[in-house]
């Protein structure tokens, strides 16, 4: 089914300029961009973003992380979007990282991973109203 997944180019992708060529990437794919929006979470907000890894030791780094510049947020839609961004963005530590993924072109370690791509339609929905208001979406 058509469905929608929230991604963020991270603090790192901004810093180095590959905001244009990740986006080209991703719209290559056949992702339609629903909401985008340039971005700065305060630590707050990245703190609430990422509740569910509180416990874990990088916590602290990655609110750090997090919130040390602006972030490229959107909401994108495609057939199958949470899995096949997913697959796009490849995994979590650039180094496992399938070739020709974003996470293999861009991203420098596990931590400073370029991308956000959302694990399930459920929590698209959460972090996207997260990010964006009704109005927002198109
Ligand atoms: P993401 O999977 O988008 O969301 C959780 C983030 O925590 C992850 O990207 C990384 O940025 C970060 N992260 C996950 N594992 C580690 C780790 N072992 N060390 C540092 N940061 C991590």
């Amino acid at each position: 089914a058509t469905n929608r997944t929230f991604t963020m180019l991270k603090p790192d992708s901004v810093e180095k300029g590959n905001v244009g060529a990740i986006l080209e990437k991703i719209t290559a794919s056949g992702f339609r961009i629903v909401a985008m929006k340039l971005t700065h979470m305060t630590l707050r907000d990245a703190q609430e973003f990422y509740a569910i890894h509180k416990e874990r030791p990088f916590f602290g780094e990655l609110v750090e992380y997090m919130t040390r510049g602006p972030i490229v947020a959107a909401i994108l839609e495609k057939e199958n979007a949470v899995d096949d961004f997913r697959a796009l963005i490849g995994a979590t530590n650039p180094e496992d990282a399938a070739e020709g993924t974003i996470r293999k072109l861009y991203a420098a370690s596990i931590g400073e991973n370029a991308v956000h791509g959302s694990d399930s339609n459920e929590n698209a929905a959460i972090e996207s109203a997260f990010h964006f208001s009704g109005r927002e979406q198109f």
